[in-house]
């Protein structure tokens, strides 16, 4: 049975990485039959500039009947200038909402290779694997109202509005307490029930929640200690559930522990496992068109799409194994470059990989 993958490449470097990681999933889906029809759509400036919004209707029909989607990433320069609701980030937004995207998994793991590469001390970081689960379609991100008004004295002010609600809270949790069963039953909720009401209420559900997984450990953390565990003893954690604008925070923090933020792939999935994967990485205007970016993160995006919605284990760590083994092989792009190591092109990368796949067989 054909499935079908809506490929979305973006703006910027998006185009550069996405074509590195339908090299991977090409060679794999003639090796291993999967069966994967890719069709191409626009999305963020790029459909902007041809259809006046970075969320056409055409992106729409093409990624709603679609099995999963390959995403690279919005926005640039050119865009910032124009109307928020028109802006490239508003068009990811926009997808992530229309299909239900509400989990989204950022795993940080340290490849042994750039151990050096991070800007922690080796033994803070090596042996690092955690998984940032962040909620992907509430929160300050979504919440109404939002804008900028004029006050009665006639100051403006800009203003948005955090807003949780009990089902979006329970099935993020629900998403966050699973995912910890299957790895090391540690899962470390982050709020800021300190200050914030909606994520006092965030906790209370979460405890709710616990009691229906005695098997996971949960605690409890406030985001400001987060940021500073993070780079402190990033070992001590496991599983991190959090809302849409911490866990968009902690993510990024997180993936410099990893050596570089290409190396952070994602996946966002509904209820029923349909996903997007991306990068956690955006754009990278500045270094767009040059062929310098890195590739992994994408690479490994798809990797979690064969996971998670193709429930094909063998494929996904297939391509893992195959990173793993494009880094032993030494080539790194210039954003884990170290003495030593050869210095590569993102298609240079993504050509090392299709060859270590091979290799192995
Ligand atoms: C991310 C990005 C996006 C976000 C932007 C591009 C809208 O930073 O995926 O982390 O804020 O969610
Ligand atoms: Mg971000």
């Amino acid at each position: 049975m054909t499935k079908k993958i809506a490929v979305l490449p973006g703006d910027g470097i998006g185009t550069e990485i996405v074509e590195q990681a339908i090299k991977v999933l090409d060679f794999l889906n003639t090796d291993m039959n999967l069966g994967f029809e890719f069709e191409n759509g626009l999305i963020g400036g790029a459909a902007y500039d041809v259809h006046g919004t970075p969320f056409p209707q055409q992106t729409i029909d093409l990624v709603k009947p679609a099995d999963a989607i390959l995403l690279g990433a919005v926005g640039g320069y050119k865009w910032e200038s124009l109307d928020i609701s028109v802006r490239p980030e508003k068009g990811l937004l926009g997808l992530r909402s229309t299909l239900n995207l509400f989990s989204n998994l950022r795993p940080a793991i340290l490849y042994p290779q750039l151990a050096d590469a991070s800007t922690l001390k080796p033994e803070v970081v090596s042996g690092l694997d955690l998984m940032i689960v962040r909620e992907l379609t509430g929160g300050i991100y979504f919440g109404q109202p939002r804008g900028v008004r004029v006050l009665e004295n006639g100051e403006r002010q800009g203003f948005n509005t955090a807003t949780y609600t009990e089902s979006e809270v329970r099935r993020i949790g629900h998403s966050a307490f699973r995912i910890a069963q299957k790895r090391h039953k540690k899962l470390c909720s982050v709020d800021k029930a300190n200050v914030l009401e909606c994520t006092e209420f965030w906790r209370e559900i979460m405890i709710d929640l616990s009691k229906e997984y005695p098997d996971v450990t949960l605690s409890h953390m406030y985001v400001d200690n987060a940021a500073m565990q993070l780079v402190r003893a990033p070992k001590q954690f496991d599983v991190i559930v959090t809302s849409n604008l911490f866990g968009d925070v902690l993510s990024d923090c997180a993936s410099m522990l990893t050596g570089s933020i290409g190396m952070l792939p994602s996946a966002s999935l509904d209820e029923h496992g349909k996903g997007m994967y991306e990068p956690i990485h955006g754009s990278a205007p500045d270094i767009a068109g040059q062929d310098i970016a890195n590739p992994l993160a994408t690479i490994l995006s798809v990797a979690m799409m064969l996971r998670y919605t193709f429930n094909n284990e063998a494929a996904a760590l297939r391509i893992e194994k195959a990173v793993n083994d494009a880094l032993d092989s030494n080539v790194r792009t210039a954003d884990i470059y170290a003495a030593g190591t050869q210095k590569v092109s993102c298609s240079q990368m993504g050509d090392a990989v299709v060859s270590a796949l091979k290799n192995r067989g």
